[in-house]
């Protein structure tokens, strides 16, 4: 493991601003969250089967997109119950999630227009069922959380890798990082 996922976990819990409040409300609105998880399913596959890189992704192993409907349902509950609170379980396993994506090879590029789309459906969904804006401003930040867990492992297993293959230090890496985007 690269980094501390619970100290991840609260540095963005500040950065996002994830209060009580949030908390509160999330959980509150716990039974709703799952009662809408399946459509929210069906419009994240959607988005992924309409472009031709990540539908081949989806449809690369026997069982995959099956299994991940699953998932998603689990995950996209997880965000109301918050686990633990939104502690050390929910923090290790969003990191676990992070780095399952960065070993199948799939990049921002691919899961940020993917957070988008699970941001704008609950959106469309809560105003329908005339939940409160509040609740939409705290679904958002635990999205960007969670969006930021997938994001900081692929740049974090990407360095421990190059940095356990190559013996380089971390000082000689990041040296090499300046360099390079200063020739760019
Ligand atoms: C909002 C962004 C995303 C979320 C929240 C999400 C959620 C998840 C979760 C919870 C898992 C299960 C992880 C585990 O096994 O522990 C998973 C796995 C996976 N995700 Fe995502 N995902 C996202 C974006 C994407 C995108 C953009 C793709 C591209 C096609 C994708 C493809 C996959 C694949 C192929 C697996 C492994 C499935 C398997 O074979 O078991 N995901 N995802």
């Amino acid at each position: 493991m690269t980094i501390d996922p619970l100290a991840f976990m609260a540095t963005l819990e500040n950065r996002i601003g994830l209060t009580s409040e949030d908390k509160s409300l999330l959980k509150l609105n716990e039974a709703w969250g799952l009662e809408i998880a399946s459509e929210m399913a069906d419009h994240f596959y959607a988005y992924l089967g309409r472009d031709p890189e990540m539908k081949a992704i989806l449809n690369a192993t026997e069982g995959r997109i099956h299994r991940l409907r699953e998932t998603f349902v689990q995950w996209f509950h997880e965000m109301f119950t918050g686990m633990d609170d939104w502690g050390n379980t929910y923090a290790q396993r969003r990191w676990r999630i992070g780095v399952v994506h960065v070993q199948i090879g799939i990049g921002p590029q691919h899961v940020v227009p993917a957070m988008a789309v699970v941001v704008h459906e609950v959106g469309r969904k809560l105003k329908l069922n005339g939940k409160p804006e509040a609740l939409q401003e705290s679904l958002g930040r635990i999205c960007m959380i969670d969006l930021a867990f997938i994001e900081q492992a692929y740049v974090e297993v990407s360095r421990s890798a190059v940095l356990k293959e190559t013996g380089w230090s971390e000082a000689l890496f990041k040296r090499l990082i300046t360099h390079g985007a200063a020739l760019m």
